[in-house]
């Protein structure tokens, strides 16, 4: 299934189609390649400073880190997300050595998490971020030091067809995918 934008300007094709869907195939076992790249991309976005406040935790379906991960997540979201080939868990560092809290810490998770998903969908691959998670659960089955925060779990993976969901998560998988108009979300300040 395709979602391309609709736009009121050309995109690049890959801004266009990227869309986040939740019906993953069950059977498809992600490439070393595909992740080094996807983790590449990230590496490569840019931070305030360049800080690179960003880690990363990476899990494939089958393993126990995968199956705890789960349990990290909202109970919508550990429905639909197991399909998925892998897990990537997006945490930030947040303070500097010096003990300075960084203060771009979750803008910078946002610019590489974007740079992760551009890129897995360039691969055909798809990705769907979830910030439905509890932090806690994840900070222990991650074993995260002190410091370091998840801020995001993102699903790498296969698109399966829509009707491998049900409920809530099917009629989402198959609604059109939508966004404020250029009018709304451009501000034009006083005349
Ligand atoms: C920060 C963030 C948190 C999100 N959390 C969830 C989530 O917990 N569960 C979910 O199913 N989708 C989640 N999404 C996906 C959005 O719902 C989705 O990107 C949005 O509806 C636009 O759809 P599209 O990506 O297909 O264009 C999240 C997206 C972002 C950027």
């Amino acid at each position: 299934m395709t979602k391309t934008a609709i736009t009121a300007a050309p995109i690049l094709p890959v801004l266009a189609e990227r869309w986040s869907p939740r019906a993953y195939d069950a059977t498809y076992e992600i490439t070393q390649h595909e992740l080094l790249s996807v983790l590449e991309a990230a590496r490569w976005a840019p931070s305030g400073n360049n800080t690179q406040p960003w880690r990363f935790s990476v899990a494939t379906r089958g393993t126990d880190l995968f199956n705890q991960i789960v349990t990290g997540l909202s109970g919508f979201n550990a429905a639909w997300s197991p399909h998925a080939s892998a897990y990537v868990v997006v945490s930030v560092t947040t303070n500097h050595t010096d003990g300075t809290p960084v203060k771009s810490a979750k803008f910078d998770a946002g610019l590489t998490t974007s740079q992760l998903v551009i890129q897995a969908h360039e691969l055909g691959l798809h990705a769907h971020i979830m910030g439905g998670i509890d932090h806690e659960v994840l900070t222990k089955v991650l074993d995260l030091p002190a410091g370091v925060e998840p801020v995001v779990v993102v699903t790498l993976g296969k698109m399966a067809p829509a009707n491998t969901l049900e409920g809530p998560a099917y009629e989402r998988e198959i609604a059109p995918r939508t966004r404020l108009s250029l009018d709304e979300i451009v501000l034009t300040g006083k005349p």
